[in-house]
């Protein structure tokens, strides 16, 4: 692995692990995904430029309950998490973005504590670049580590070059993009990096009904539907497309018995798009449709048998009064001084 470490000043180094921009991953997944039956494309090319900015505005629309809410019980539970970890405490963050609901956790730590290190982790470099300078002007006693890079490469340097006890926070219901099995998979990852001392705060979303489900994913001002579409927009920018936006439809479907929110875009007609730089025609049937993401969301007991699956405790639980979104802190089975296992609050 390269790593190119900056130290910018005596309270800021960035750390660049970012692989070439990889446009024959791109390609290729684009073939792979188009010439499939049923059709689909993987989630995580939505995060482009334009991507990541509608998905800042999906956070801020009334109907995308999960950022508000998380950052409801963050506010509200602030103090109690902080008195839960070890001080010193290195906040490691998986997928970071904007850092706007951490800030809240920061303040809460350093209103009790001189100093703190702060782990971002995120592909993008220029908003891991911006978020620091602002945290940094913020807060006086904090020092921040950015690694740009995907979540392993920032699970391999916490892993590799941080000796305080660690705390990884992964919010946002992230997790919610990865299957049941994968989402085991990566707990046991992030689990295997952790010492004894280490805690894991992870946002989960929490299964709901169906109405407020799908105006979660289908907002009334479209801003959802553009980010979806986005991935169109991408193909014919990267690759020469000639995807016609108007000719698709943005659809949601929760999944009552799978736990999850299912994002398509259906093909209003019957149609051939062509990909120039692919050389390939793709054919639509009229309601035809491209699977673009599933949003798993999970029970309390399924999040204590995922917890269970990864060999992680569940130490304490904290949910809104809507019982909408839940955050969790976990610890290694085999960790000692668990205060209040298993614990469930409610603010
Ligand atoms: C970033 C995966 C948590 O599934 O709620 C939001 C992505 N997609 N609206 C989610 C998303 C459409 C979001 N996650």
């Amino acid at each position: 692995m390269t790593s190119l470490a900056h130290t910018i000043n005596e309270r800021f180094t960035f750390v660049d692990q970012t692989e070439k921009e990889d446009q024959t991953a791109f390609a290729r997944d684009v073939r792979i995904g188009l010439t499939a039956s049923p059709k689909h494309l993987p989630c995580r090319y939505l995060y482009d430029r334009t991507g990541s900015l509608l998905f800042e505005r999906i956070c801020d629309l009334p109907e995308y309950y999960v950022t508000r809410t998380e950052r409801e019980i963050l506010r509200e539970r602030a103090g109690e998490i902080c008195d839960l970890l070890p001080d010193p405490t290195t906040l490691v963050e998986l997928g970071s973005g904007s850092s706007a609901k951490t800030r809240v956790l920061i303040e809460a730590i350093l209103t009790d504590r001189e100093t703190l290190h702060y782990v971002p982790v995120d592909v993008s470099r220029e908003m891991l670049r911006t978020t620091s300078v602002a945290l940094l002007k913020a807060f006086d006693g904090l020092e921040i580590t950015a690694v740009a890079g995907d979540y392993r490469k920032g699970l391999c340097f916490a892993e590799n070059t941080l000796d305080e006890p660690k705390c990884f926070l992964w919010l946002g219901s992230s997790i919610g993009n990865f299957d049941r099995v994968a989402a085991r998979d990566f707990l046991r990852l992030i689990r295997d990096t952790m010492t004894e001392s280490d805690r894991l705060l992870l946002g989960i979303d929490l299964r709901k009904s169906r109405d407020v489900l799908e105006r979660a994913y289908d907002d009334s001002q479209g801003v959802t539907a553009q980010f979806n579409k986005n991935l169109l927009v991408r193909i014919n920018r990267e690759l020469d497309g000639d995807f016609n936006l108007e000719s698709f439809d943005h659809r949601v479907h929760y999944d009552e018995e799978a736990g999850r929110v299912e994002m398509h875009l259906v093909s209003k007609v019957e149609q051939t798009v062509r990909i120039d730089r692919l050389a390939l025609n793709v054919p639509f049937t009229r309601n035809e449709s491209i699977h673009t993401g599933y949003s798993y969301k999970y029970s309390l007991d399924e999040i204590d048998e995922l917890a269970r699956s990864a060999d992680l405790r569940p130490q304490r639980r904290w949910l809104d009064a809507q019982r909408r979104f839940s955050l969790n802190l976990f610890a290694r089975t085999d960790a000692c001084n668990l205060q209040n296992p298993l614990a469930t609050a409610k603010t």
